[in-house]
């Protein structure tokens, strides 16, 4: 393996690579010339050590099915022992072509139409597409803020739980707040699931990108008892920046649980995996770590950059300091409704952010900002929307 490279100052033009970040900006926003801090997706090159692998593979002339060696579900058992001190084994492993068909898959196999699930809001919004759009009903477990920060209202998730919900969708760590859930919390509903009966279904794509202090505890790990209820999904596509590779994975230790989901997801076949994108996730995990130590450096700095400077520039924006991922929960409310910030952001700004309410109803009147970018690509982002709400 050639030398590890580290260019997150980098500035790539992504334009005109089908990118949906950028080229898909008048499909979302209705206009392209805008700056894109939207979507979970970073402007950082993929690291030199996937890239390679996968220059490697294209030089042979044939593209055809692939299986997962045995070291594609070692290198991922490695990786969790490694960073999150979580012993799982190679047989509790099963791929999907991402984390979403993965809860997708998890509903169909446990839970019938009109069955009730509970997701704590605001959330990630295809949770609320996933679940509606396989005509499950949704119960909304509001977060609280407290000193501005996401906490899990345990109190009301039971009432919901003696509702006769069948699965808990999780969000962890949290998008869109960036929250690390405390052990505590964390034990706290998933000894409520075990009570219930309740499938937990843990989506903790952002696991790897741990800013902080505090440390991702995967719910799974907490107790036997929890783990036989979990099944959890996670992915090297955020932190390494290969979701157009669409390969994910789905850790679940009970093995009735895990025949049964295997079944779902043999029968839509979404099994078979990606060629390319099963190289790139194995050369993730064996190659990645001092690259990913780096990357979460360049992140909490800007992090930390963006939180100071708009804070004295806008001082009545509420922002949420992310524990993890590389996304900025800022309310806006001080400053209008979401509407108009919506229109100034796009018309005056011509930055491209998601608006908060596409998160659910408590999401109202913040945007998220994504600063998974060349601090160069930030600065003149926030600059831009200084610009627009102060004048
Ligand atoms: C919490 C969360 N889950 C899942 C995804 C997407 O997962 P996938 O592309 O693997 O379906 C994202 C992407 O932003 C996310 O933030």
């Amino acid at each position: 393996m050639s030398n590890i490279e580290y260019n997150f100052d980098s500035i790539i033009d992504r334009k005109n690579t089908n990118c949906l970040k950028y080229d898909a900006l008048n499909q979302f926003f209705g206009e392209d010339n805008l700056q894109p801090f939207w979507v979970a997706d970073t402007d950082f090159e993929t690291p030199n050590f996937i890239i390679d692998k996968i220059k490697e593979r294209l030089e042979h002339p044939a593209l055809g099915y692939t299986f997962k060696p045995d070291n594609f579900f070692q290198t991922i058992t490695d990786w969790q022992k490694r960073q999150h001190q979580w012993e799982i084994e190679n047989s509790w492993i099963s791929t999907t072509p991402g984390v979403v068909s993965g809860i997708a898959s998890s509903i169909l196999a446990f839970t019938e139409k009109q069955d009730k699930i509970i997701i704590n809001t605001p959330v990630y919004y295809p949770f609320y597409a996933t679940i509606e759009g396989l005509e499950r009903t949704i119960l909304r477990n509001p977060l609280k803020l407290q000193d501005n920060r996401y906490q899990i209202d345990i109190e009301h998730f039971e009432q919901l739980a003696q509702e006769g919900a069948k699965m808990f969708v999780l969000c962890n760590p949290h998008n869109p707040g960036g929250t690390v859930w405390s052990k505590k919390e964390l034990q706290a509903i998933g000894d409520i699931c075990v009570r219930h009966n309740i499938i937990i279904v843990s989506d903790e794509i952002h696991s790897d990108l741990i800013l902080g202090e505090r440390k991702h505890t995967p719910i799974a790990s907490i107790s036997k008892k929890i783990s036989d209820k979990t099944i959890t999904l996670m992915a090297p596509s955020k932190t390494f920046n290969i979701a157009g590779l669409a390969t994910s994975f789905v850790i679940c230790s009970n093995r009735k649980i895990r025949t049964t989901l295997d079944r779902t997801i043999y029968a839509v076949h979404i099994h078979g995996g990606n060629l390319l994108g099963n190289i790139a996730c194995e050369a993730a995990y064996e190659y990645g770590e001092e690259w990913v130590g780096k990357l979460i450096d360049y992140l909490a700095s800007n992090c930390e950059l963006a939180i100071q400077f708009l804070k004295q520039e806008l001082p009545e924006l509420k922002i949420m300091k992310p524990d993890a991922t590389y996304l900025l929960w800022i309310d806006f409310n001080a400053y209008g409704d979401e509407k108009e910030m919506e229109k100034r952001l796009k018309e005056i700004a011509k930055v491209a952010l998601n608006k908060g309410s596409s998160f659910g109803e408590e999401g109202k009147g913040y945007f998220r900002f994504n600063f998974g970018c060349p601090r160069e690509v930030m600065i003149e982002g926030l600059n831009k929307i200084v610009s627009a709400f102060k004048n």
